[in-house]
Formats: structure tokens, C-alpha cells, sequence
């Protein structure tokens, strides 16, 4: 793609569709969609309005190149046909929602599955380090005497840039979806053009907000769970128990690495602040799963485990890391929302930045988010956090916790 930038106008072929595009520079635009339904019509109607930011997205995409053509060998096949096996038994719903997106988007389900394979399809033959690995994101969660306070910069591949959207969904299943364990949902959440809302930043309607951190173990586990349908069944969780729960995924377990940041409001008000990293287990049918509460100290957590022992890959990934997790800790301890402002905006390092923003670099931070919780608010920035306005401001909504 960055070969191509020098045209002015780059003309591609994709699917028999000749799709023109100018580059499109950092757009200061938060789609946002509204959306009630199954989780088929849900999924069309984010399908069917996202169309052209979709296929642009799946048209450029790097990393689809490469786990098309691991999906051409047996073993990638394997993997594919065995994890979709899975999903379909453990999540049919959730398949739906993907094959909805399909169909209203006009593309091919099997380039939105191979989006959610992911890492666990790119290494299928060959998994050498140092790895070009996907995400980059930092998040800071502070409590403060009247509020909670969550930042996070969502850093992506640079296609992603300008190909994301925020989803607002009311979930309503089909007796059919009921029955094989769809609940009602409610939630908001930044999604990669094409791909399940879940695994970026939001929050649910039952008191949680979150922000994920992708997690590169080395050994991952084919045919398992991907993270994005973990992530997905955490915007149904109830409670922290809940969410312990699905992170366990008991019975079959996940087959890569993430951690997610969250922050879950009780009835009464209360708030906590735990940060959960997840990996595969190689011994057992379940996720190794490790959590800590913070209280007092703030959560700081970028794209490397701190607790669970585990090998993790070499690469940007984590040289990343190690430079951002060092720009963090040279402010001082964050105390105010615009602390973690300051600190989300941070451009110091020389090769990697907190706030990663220029021309030339593989990763990108795409968006940064701010959920206030004394506000009820979720701000969210293109352009560094502490010197610009929020391109739009989102209400948090709790409204299954008020019903009850
Ligand atoms: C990693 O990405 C860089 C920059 O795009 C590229 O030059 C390099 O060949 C990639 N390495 C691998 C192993 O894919
Ligand atoms: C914004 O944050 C950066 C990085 O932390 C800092 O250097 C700068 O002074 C801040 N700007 C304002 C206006 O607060």
C-alpha cells in the first residue's frame, strides 16, 4: 500500500469491481450506526451501510493476502474448516451475525472469517519470529474520588486508518438463536470495517467498559477459539463473574492472545477496575485466564503479558511495547482525566510513539477513546487527545442495570 501512496489516484481491481481512491489523509469522521434486531439483521444492516468502507478495507488489507494463501494449503484449510466447525457449535449466532455483514456488504463470508483467524491462519505453516504482528494499543484506568476513568489509543495496521465504525446495537435473538444460548444485548462498540464489535473499545449495557490489547503468544492452539468470538461474547457478560467465564471458555478454550481493561459500574454505583490477560492453554480445554484488581494504582497495560508466564513472539510488537510502557512511566502517576489525556498523546519515542501518527509506519493509532464515567461520556479523538476535541461524544448507557 505505502509503494502506492505516491499516485495520486490508485486504481484497483477487486472482485471484478475497478474501485478508485484517492489517498484519504487521516479523515476526522466517527461512523456510527444505530442498529436493533437478530443478530443476522443486525449484522446486514452494519453490512449493507459500511458496504464501500468494507470492501475497501478487505481490498487493501494486507495481512488477508497472506492468510488467503495459508488458506489455500491443507494445513490452513484444516484450521479454518475446524475452527469454523467450532464457532458454529459454540457460537452459531454469532456466525450468523458474521454471515449477515457478508451478505449486506456484498462481500465474501470466508474473507470476514479469515479477518477473525487472524494470527491463528498466518502462522499456520510457518510460525517464525521476529513476527510482524498485528495491534499496538496502550490503555491507562485511573479511579478518581468522583469518577472512573478509562483512555485508550486504538492503534491498527495503517489500512485500518479511516476503515473503522462504532456499532450501537440492541440484540434482539430469534427464539431459534434463544435456544441455542443467545441472550439480549446491549452495547456500543468500535469495530475494524468488517469485523466483530468487540474486540477494540465500548461498553455494555450491564455496567462494563473495555478496551482490548492484542497479545502475541508464540505457540497458539489452530481450531480454538479465536479472541474476537471471546471478545464478542463479553459484550453479552452479565458481571465480572460472567465475564471470568466466557474468558475461561471452559470445554474448548482460546487459541490466541489478548488482555482486556475493564471497568465494571454496579447497581449501586460501585466501581472496579481489573485488567484480565488471557492466552492459550496448551495442557487443558480452557483459556489461561489471569486477573488483577486495581484499586489504588493506576492500570497500565500495552501488547506484552506482565503475569502469566508464558513465551511471547519477537518483534515490533513488543519493541513497541517495552519503548511505550517506558514513555508512560516517565510522566507522572496519572491522577485526572487529562493526565491520561497527556499521556495517550505522547509522541517522544523515536521509533514507536504512544500517540503513533506518522506517515510512514506500519501501525497507526487510528482513534483514542475516553470513557468519563462521572459523565456518563465516551469521547472519541482522532487527532491527539490532549490538544483536540473529541470528533464525537457518546453516552454511556447502563440500561440493563437500571431495569432490574
Ligand atoms: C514486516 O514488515 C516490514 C514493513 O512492512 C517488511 O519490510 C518486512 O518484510 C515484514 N517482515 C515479514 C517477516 O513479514
Ligand atoms: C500534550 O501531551 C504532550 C505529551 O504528553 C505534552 O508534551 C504536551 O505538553 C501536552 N499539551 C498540552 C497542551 O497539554
Amino acid at each position: 500500500m505505502k509503494t502506492y501512496m505516491f499516485w495520486s489516484v490508485l486504481v484497483f481491481t477487486y472482485l471484478g469491481t475497478v474501485i478508485c481512491e484517492k489517498p484519504l489523509g487521516r479523515r476526522r469522521a466517527v461512523p456510527v450506526i444505530y442498529v436493533q434486531g437478530s443478530h443476522y439483521d443486525v449484522g446486514y444492516d452494519v453490512g449493507r451501510t459500511f458496504s464501500s468502507i468494507i470492501k475497501n478495507f478487505i481490498a487493501t488489507y494486507e495481512n488477508l493476502r497472506d492468510f488467503e494463501k495459508e488458506y489455500k494449503t491443507d494445513a490452513g484449510r484444516d484450521a479454518y474448516d475446524k475452527t469454523l466447525a467450532n464457532m458454529k457449535q459454540r457460537f452459531p449466532y454469532y456466525i450468523k451475525e458474521i454471515q449477515g455483514v457478508a451478505d449486506g456488504a456484498n462481500v465474501p463470508f470466508q474473507s470476514l472469517f479469515l479477518l477473525q483467524m487472524d494470527d491463528i491462519i498466518g502462522t499456520i505453516n510457518d510460525n517464525h519470529v521476529p513476527r510482524n504482528d498485528t495491534g499496538g494499543c496502550s490503555s491507562l484506568a485511573i479511579k478518581t474520588p468522583k469518577s472512573a476513568v478509562l483512555g485508550h489509543t486504538e492503534d491498527a495496521f495503517s489500512e485500518t486508518l479511516n476503515h473503522f465504525y462504532i456499532m450501537s446495537a440492541h440484540i434482539i435473538p430469534t427464539p431459534e438463536d434463544k435456544e441455542r444460548g443467545a441472550v439480549e444485548e446491549r452495547f456500543a462498540s468500535l469495530c475494524y470495517a468488517g469485523n466483530m464489535p468487540g474486540y477494540t473499545m465500548g461498553y455494555n449495557g450491564n455496567g462494563l467498559v473495555f478496551s482490548i490489547n492484542t497479545l502475541s503468544p508464540l505457540t497458539l492452539k489452530p481450531g480454538n477459539t479465536p479472541r474476537t468470538f471471546i471478545t464478542r461474547r463479553l459484550l453479552a457478560s452479565k458481571n465480572f463473574a460472567d465475564a471470568e467465564r466466557i474468558l475461561r471458555d471452559e470445554g474448548l478454550g482460546i487459541a490466541n492472545g489478548f488482555s482486556i481493561n475493564m471497568i465494571w459500574t454496579d447497581k449501586s454505583g460501585g466501581r472496579k477496575i481489573y485488567n484480565a490477560e488471557v492466552a492459550p492453554d496448551l495442557t487443558g480445554d480452557r483459556s489461561l485466564v489471569n486477573i488483577e484488581g486495581f484499586a489504588d494504582e493506576p492500570l497500565i497495560h500495552v501488547n506484552i503479558y506482565r503475569r502469566i508466564k508464558l513465551k511471547e513472539v519477537i518483534g515490533p510488537i513488543i519493541d513497541s511495547s517495552t519503548a511505550r510502557l517506558k514513555a508512560i512511566h516517565a510522566h507522572p502517576t496519572p491522577k485526572t482525566q487529562k493526565d491520561i489525556k497527556d499521556i495517550l498523546s505522547d509522541t517522544s519515542g523515536t521509533d514507536f510513539q504512544v500517540f503513533q501518527e506518522k506517515k510512514d509506519t506500519v501501525i497507526k493509532t487510528i482513534a483514542a477513546g475516553l470513557f468519563e464515567l462521572d459523565k456518563m461520556t465516551w469521547s472519541i479523538f482522532i487527532n491527539k487527545p490532549n490538544i483536540s476535541e473529541p470528533v464525537a461524544v457518546l453516552p454511556i448507557r447502563f440500561s440493563m442495570l437500571e431495569k432490574e
